[in-house]
């Protein structure tokens, strides 16, 4: 579709209006409202890269939690990557790193009733051919491999490749699926400073991995501390 307040929004309204009940992607040229994780908004300049929520109903949810679906998309997407040849890092929790700057962002939502999931919403941005960015620490494919892409099909390899990637990797103990990610985990063993959002400290400290919940460990004054989603923000060297 062309334009539409965000694609993750309007795949939740389709499928609780009964229009669709099974696997089915959103694409948009333009999003006047993408989200990004913690209610920050998503900048992607219209027509030139991928914005697309994919909808798994709950049946078709392998991992029925978020972390987990983060973990295995991550994974899936960056190996994708690869296969363009370019290798990438897992910035925790959820973004995709190319050469220390952002090129892509994950925002799972779950619809729950209870405590089990209806479906799950996977919004994925992906900086295609935009080069310029208001962000300094952001990249695209264009930037990074001095190309530029046709939208339609390298949605429709990613989608292909994914699908995949998602399968093998949802038939593997969960933590195998950990262990890879935290291969490919951004930072680690690197001295970075970072925001305890609570507190507001800020503090020096090595990212070691990540657990099988989400959390991360960061070691810190000679002690491993564990944080949850939200509680820290790198936020450099
Ligand atoms: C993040 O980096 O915090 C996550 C960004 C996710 C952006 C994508 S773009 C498609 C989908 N629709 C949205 O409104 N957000 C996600």
């Amino acid at each position: 579709m062309d334009t539409v307040e965000s694609t993750n929004n309007y795949a939740a309204k389709l499928y609780n209006s009964g229009v669709i009940d099974q696997e089915t992607v959103i694409m948009a040229d333009n999003q006047t409202n993408g989200r990004g994780q913690r209610e920050k908004t998503w900048h992607s300049d219209p027509y030139q890269n991928l914005t697309f929520s994919a909808i798994l109903p709950s049946d078709k949810v392998k991992f029925n939690s978020t972390v987990r679906l983060v973990f295995v998309v991550s994974l899936s997407l960056s190996r994708f990557l690869k296969k363009l040849e370019l290798e990438s890092s897992l910035k925790w929790p959820n973004d995709i790193y190319v050469n220390g700057k952002k090129l892509a962002g994950i925002l799972i939502e779950n619809n729950y009733s209870g405590s089990s999931v209806n479906y799950s919403i996977i919004g994925i941005g992906l900086n295609v051919n935009q080069k310029e960015f208001e962000l300094i620490n952001a990249t695209s494919l264009s930037n990074e491999l001095s190309k530029s892409y046709n939208l339609r099909e390298l949605l429709l390899s990613l989608l292909n490749d994914m699908n995949k990637s998602l399968n093998e990797l949802s038939s593997l103990p969960f933590d195998e699926v950990v262990k890879q990610y935290n291969d490919l985990l951004f930072g680690k063993g690197e001295q970075l400073q970072f925001r305890e959002k609570l507190t507001d400290e800020i503090f020096t400290g090595e990212i070691k991995g990540v657990n099988e919940e989400g959390d991360i460990f960061i070691l810190t004054e000679g002690k491993e501390k564990a944080f949850k989603n939200g509680e820290v923000e790198l936020i450099g060297k």
